[in-house]
């Protein structure tokens, strides 16, 4: 775990250029899309395909993935509670620094714990777009793209969330993306969605 609290003898530095004028350089305002579900509900899918959209209008956006993290920043992580609570943690102030630096950063992760959501929504105040993939797990586990649920089923896999480990849906999300009459809409109609969403609300443009 990282230490916590403020650290002692380190002063912050002020730069020339600050957030207001790369948002006027980039006409748009820097925020943080954060997307959560379970294992397989699309997490990556619409991520990337909000990414593509809004580079096909103009929009410098960047994907910060959870399994693609865990390849670097966070590869000396695992899944148990408090490895979940850092990894995400780390995750939030990345997502932070892309948002400072006036991108539309995507973030795609589980992120089953709320506090450990909320803890990263309370370091962007007003710029925290939270997306709840809200598929059943029967929808997910029968994809199971990975595998995992399987492995996870035959206990070769322990602590896979929404098998023996919880997920906590968002209780006051943004933007929920689910089912409609049973089928789940195609990545360009839910990533649609998204850029709507960030259209109405002012962060596409300056
Ligand atoms: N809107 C969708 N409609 C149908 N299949 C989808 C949709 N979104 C994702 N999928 C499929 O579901 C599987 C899991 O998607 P993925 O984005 O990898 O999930 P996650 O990142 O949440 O684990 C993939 O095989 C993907 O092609
Ligand atoms: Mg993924």
């Amino acid at each position: 775990m990282s230490t916590l609290g403020k650290p002692a003898n380190i002063f912050w530095h002020e730069c020339a250029v600050g957030r207001h004028e790369r948002q006027k350089l980039l006409q748009q305002k820097g925020c943080v899309v954060w997307i959560t579900g379970l294992s397989g509900s699309g997490k990556s899918t619409l991520a990337c395909s909000v990414g593509r959209q809004l580079h096909n209008r103009g929009n410098l956006s960047y994907v910060l993935d959870g399994d693609n993290l865990r390849h670097g920043l966070n590869k000396d992580l695992g899944f148990k509670a408090e490895d979940r609570a850092e990894n995400i943690r780390r995750v939030g102030e990345v997502a932070k620094l892309f948002a400072d630096a006036g991108l539309i950063c995507i973030a795609s992760l589980i992120s089953p714990y709320r506090r450990d959501r909320d803890a990263c929504r309370a370091l962007l105040p007003d710029h925290f777009i939270e997306v709840f993939m809200n598929m059943p797990l029967e929808v997910c586990e029968q994809r199971d793209s990975k595998g995992l649920y399987k492995l996870a089923r035959e206990g070769k896999i322990k602590g896979f969330t929404g098998i023996d480990d919880p997920y906590e849906p968002p209780l006051n999300c943004e933007i929920e993306i689910r089912q409609m009459d049973g089928v789940c809409p195609a990545p360009s109609i839910m990533a649609g969605q998204v850029v709507t969403y960030l259209e109405d609300k002012g962060f596409l443009h300056e």
